[in-house]
């Protein structure tokens, strides 16, 4: 979808088949907080917000409800008792110009709505969001994972993440046939909470990073640490093994999938993929694509395990090195079936969302 179209706020929904969108315009900053419930299957909604500046309300309703939809596929294939959301604060401009007074007000209209949804819905960090905010929210609401370590929360979410695509990284180096990382060229886009991470971790297993932004000043730190800097506009033309989309999703439809001169994508953003086309062409071309949804659950495991399910630091880092394993079981079903791993995961969340059925009921 071009950004410059105008996207009503109903064109989304026709097609979506979630439970509920909430939607709060706050007439004095200009912005919309639209939450979007997509399935409470196996349990509360749950994923994070996401603030950022959208060119129109329709927009971000089309983004969130995506959003969510690949929360609930998240929740599932990652075991967690939790279902699928998302939230965005749509702001009229990007959120580096959004005055602090104004941010604040903002947040206590959105813990406001938070409380009506009365946990139906619980959120936490995403892009333009982070523990601070958490901090906030908890300070008026219960339904907000992620606060910091500080207020007796879980903390960010980022690490988790970060160590999560990493162990997918791995996953899918293995069965493009790599041996290993050492040498391997990886290009990181988005070097943000996660995107740096991950960026530290594939140099220190001794790959070859490449690094890039839309913010160039964001690459900094690794060009210094002595990455090579890419332009935004050469991000899915620049040559490397290992593409790790860590930004806001979207990076690749079909057309850019049959030119991608990568062996391996596997990354934190949410729906890198834009399409249905996008996965068959990768597999086509045999190019090895972690679904996002898979590689970028360790936030959650770290949120949920810490906040909801009592586990300790060591049960976190369990669950989400088994990113890996569940990675492999899915390749090997795509291989087996004849079908894109991105279908093979979706089949694995979908069988999880199946109601079960109880003895003696
Ligand atoms: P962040 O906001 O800290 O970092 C995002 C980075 O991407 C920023 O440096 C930004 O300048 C850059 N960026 C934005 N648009 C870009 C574009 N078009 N081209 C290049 N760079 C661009 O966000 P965070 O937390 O690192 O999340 C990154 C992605 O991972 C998002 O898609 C998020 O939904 C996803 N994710 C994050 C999790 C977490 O624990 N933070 C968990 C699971 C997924
Ligand atoms: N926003 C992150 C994600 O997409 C982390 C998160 C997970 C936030 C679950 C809230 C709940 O996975």
């Amino acid at each position: 979808m071009e950004t410059s179209e105008l996207v009503h706020i109903e064109e989304p929904l026709e097609e979506w088949d979630g439970e509920l969108l909430s939607v709060r315009h706050d007439r004095q900053t200009g912005a919309w907080l639209i939450v979007a419930v997509h399935s409470t299957v196996l349990g509360p909604a749950s994923g994070g917000t996401r603030a950022m500046h959208y060119p129109s309300p329709g927009h971000a309703v089309t983004d969130v409800t995506r959003l969510a939809g690949a929360m609930t596929l998240k929740m599932a294939v990652a075991g967690l008792p939790m279902g699928g959301g998302k939230a965005v604060i749509a702001l009229p401009r990007p959120k580096a110009a959004v005055d602090a007074a104004d941010w604040r007000r903002l947040l206590n209209l959105y813990a406001e709505v938070l409380e009506r949804l009365n946990g139906t819905y619980w959120t936490g960090p995403d892009v333009g969001t982070g523990s601070g905010d958490m901090d906030v929210l908890r300070a008026t609401t219960r339904y907000a994972f992620g606060a910091s370590s500080a207020l007796g929360g879980p903390g960010s979410s980022a690490p988790a993440t970060a160590a999560g695509v990493f162990a997918a990284i791995q996953a899918s180096c293995a069965e493009a046939g790599f041996e290993g990382l050492y040498g391997r060229r990886v290009l990181v886009q988005g070097m943000g909470a996660v995107g740096s991470l991950v960026g530290e971790l594939v140099s220190d297993a001794g790959a070859q990073l490449l690094v890039t932004d839309i913010d160039p000043a964001r690459c900094r730190n690794a060009v210094d640490r002595g990455a090579r800097f890419v332009a935004s506009a050469d991000t899915t033309s620049t040559e490397c093994d290992i593409l790790v989309p860590c930004a806001t999703g979207g990076l690749i439809d079909a057309a850019t999938a049959r030119t991608l001169p990568c062996r391996v994508i596997a990354g934190a953003a949410n729906n890198p993929l834009a399409g249905d086309g996008a996965a068959t062409v990768l597999a086509e071309r045999g190019v090895t694509y972690a679904p996002d949804f898979v590689a970028n659950a360790g936030g959650a495991i770290h949120l949920v395990g810490r906040q909801v399910l009592g586990w300790t630091a060591e049960m976190v880092d369990e669950r989400t090195a088994a990113i890996g394993t569940t990675l492999q079981t899915i390749f090997a079903d795509s291989r087996a079936r004849g079908i894109t791993a991105e279908q093979a995961a979706r089949d694995l969340a979908t069988r999880r969302l199946q109601p079960t059925v109880r003895v003696g009921s």
